[in-house]
């Protein structure tokens, strides 16, 4: 419909006014505060139900709504044996967190060597792992959770690291933790010294993400 650049323009100018308005804020499931761009959740969808991870890491949980979708998204499956499951880092407890038989909440920086082993313990042999990355969206602090997690991502599934679009990509934030260069110049990075994974452009085919360059798809 319109030429290619103009799509761009376009979609990057409704990205920064619907991001400005700081929609995401107010975006729940069942209640629970989701800081999610939707069409990123419908996204995760999808992945889900093509790999079938049997067990998700989430480094920064919030208020849990995210944790909570996936859980439910494990329900609506059909994993009546409840195998499937969900751990979720953060640093802060929040109150009112949704209890579901399959999340489970750990205490501590995504970054610290005993969380990192936490978690690791929580690894199964037969286990189908994916790894979403959305705590501290600062370069450094990124990067060192690339460098963390990626062994415990399985082969054929996703290392997704969320909010790449700050920084100029195409939002910004001026808000300090999250000021300069962000989770896409950790990725840069990462993608520079490891070859185990590719960028799924794929799962940017809803024009609008807050995950530039962030589906990452571990190789077979
Ligand atoms: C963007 S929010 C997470 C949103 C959540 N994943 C969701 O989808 O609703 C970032 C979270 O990271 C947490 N956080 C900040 N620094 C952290 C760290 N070093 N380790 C783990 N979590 C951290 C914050 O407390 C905050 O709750």
């Amino acid at each position: 419909m319109y030429p290619r650049e103009e799509v761009s323009r376009r979609v990057d100018a409704f990205h920064e006014a619907y991001y400005y308005a700081g929609l995401w804020r107010n975006t729940t499931w069942m209640g629970v505060p989701a800081w999610k761009c939707p069409l990123d959740l419908w996204v995760y969808q999808e992945i889900i139900h093509q790999t079938r991870p049997t067990l998700i890491i989430e480094c920064g949980t919030a208020h849990g709504g995210t944790a909570l979708y996936m859980a439910h998204l494990f329900d609506t499956m059909g994993d009546t044996a409840k195998t499937s499951r969900i751990v979720s880092v953060d640093i802060a407890e929040r109150p009112n967190m949704p209890r579901h038989p399959r999340i489970e909440y750990l205490l501590g920086s995504s970054t610290d060597e005993s969380v990192v082993a936490r978690v690791r313990e929580r690894v199964r042999a037969d286990d189908r792992v994916m790894v979403i990355l959305d705590s501290l969206h600062s370069r450094d602090h990124v990067f060192a959770e690339l460098r963390a997690y990626w062994a415990m991502v399985s082969p054929g599934c996703y290392l997704i690291v969320e909010d790449s679009n700050i920084n100029g990509h195409p939002v910004w934030t001026d808000y300090e933790p999250d000021a300069g260069p962000g989770p896409f110049e950790a990725v840069a990075d990462f993608m520079n010294e490891n070859d185990r994974f590719e960028i799924d452009a794929s799962r940017e085919r809803f024009m609008m993400t807050f995950n530039p360059s962030g589906y990452l798809r571990r190789k077979a």
